[in-house]
C-alpha cells in the first residue's frame, strides 16, 4: 500500500512526492545493474546500504559548505530531499585509471593520473550515456558556460573531501559519478549536488589490497558486492543499518 504519488522511477531508487512543497522523497531499491541495465539483479540489502552510506557523504558534505538535495533520512530505504531541476549530465571524477578511461586510452587499471580529470556524459539511456564536450553541452543549452564552472568548482572540492574521507579509512578514492540539479530559492538559482554517492557510483579499492569495494564486484562478476558495501559502511563508522 503506498498512497504517495510517484513522480520517477529510475534504476536504483524511486522518487515519491514529498511532505512539503519542493520536497521529494527518495526510495533506495535494491536493483543492482550494469552495462545501462543489461545486467540486473536483486541484491537484498543494497539499497539499505546505499541509503546509509549515501546519507552519512551527503551529510558531511553539507557540514563543510557544499549544498546538497539532502534533507534527512527518514528510514532504512528512505531519505527527504529538495526538489531540483536535474541537469542532464553524469560528472565522471577521475584520480586513478580503471573502467571506461583505462579502455578509452589504453592505460593500465591502478595508474595514478596526472591530475584529477573531470569528465561529463549526457545523461541518456537510449544513447548509452555518451562522452560529451563543454561545447556540446553549451550549444545544445544543457547547461550554461556559469554552471559548468560551479560543477566543477562542486566537483573538485567533491573530491577533495572525499578523498581524504576515505583514505582516513583505509580506501582509496578511484573514481566516481555525480549529478547536478538547479535549486531555486526565490530569485536565485543555484547548482546543488542531488542524486546519491555510494559504491554504486565511486570505484573505491582498499589501500593496501587494492580489493575492489564498489559496484565492479556485480559488473566483473567477482560476488561479495554486499560484503563489500558493508565494509565501506563499517570502515566509515555506520553502524546499525537496519535502523
Ligand atoms: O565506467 P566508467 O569508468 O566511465 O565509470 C566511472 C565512474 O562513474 C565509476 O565510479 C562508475 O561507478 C561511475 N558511473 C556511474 N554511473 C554511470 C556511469 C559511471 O555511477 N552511468
Amino acid at each position: 500500500m503506498n498512497r504517495r504519488r510517484r513522480i520517477y522511477e529510475g534504476k536504483a531508487k524511486i522518487l515519491y512526492e514529498g511532505p512539503e512543497p519542493g520536497t521529494l522523497i527518495a526510495h533506495f531499491k535494491d536493483d543492482a545493474t550494469a552495462f545501462n541495465n543489461k545486467k540486473h539483479e536483486i541484491v537484498d540489502g543494497k539499497g539499505v546500504l546505499n541509503n546509509r552510506i549515501s546519507e552519512y557523504i551527503f551529510e558531511n558534505l553539507n557540514a563543510i559548505g557544499i549544498q546538497t538535495h539532502f534533507i534527512k533520512r527518514m528510514n532504512m530505504r528512505e531519505q527527504l530531499i529538495k526538489e531540483c531541476e536535474i541537469i542532464p549530465l553524469e560528472i565522471i571524477v577521475r584520480n586513478v585509471a580503471a573502467g571506461s578511461i583505462a579502455k578509452r586510452l589504453g592505460l593500465d587499471e591502478g595508474t595514478q593520473l596526472p591530475r584529477s580529470i573531470i569528465e561529463f556524459c549526457y545523461k541518456n539511456d537510449a544513447l548509452d550515456d555518451p562522452m560529451v564536450s563543454e561545447e556540446h553541452i553549451t550549444a545544445f543549452g544543457w547547461a550554461s558556460p556559469q554552471e559548468i564552472d560551479d560543477i566543477m568548482a562542486l566537483a573538485i572540492r567533491i573530491n577533495d573531501f572525499l578523498t581524504g574521507m576515505f583514505r582516513a579509512v583505509g580506501i582509496r578514492l578511484v573514481d566516481f559519478k555525480i549529478e547536478c540539479g538547479r535549486y531555486f530559492e526565490g530569485d536565485t538559482m543555484r547548482v546543488i549536488l542531488a542524486d546519491e554517492i555510494s559504491p554504486d557510483s565511486c570505484r573505491l579499492w582498499d589501500i593496501d589490497s587494492n580489493d575492489k569495494l564498489d559496484k565492479d564486484r556485480f559488473r566483473q562478476e567477482m560476488g561479495g558486492m554486499l560484503e563489500a558495501y558493508q565494509e565501506v559502511a563499517t570502515r566509515l563508522g555506520i553502524h546499525n543499518i537496519n535502523t
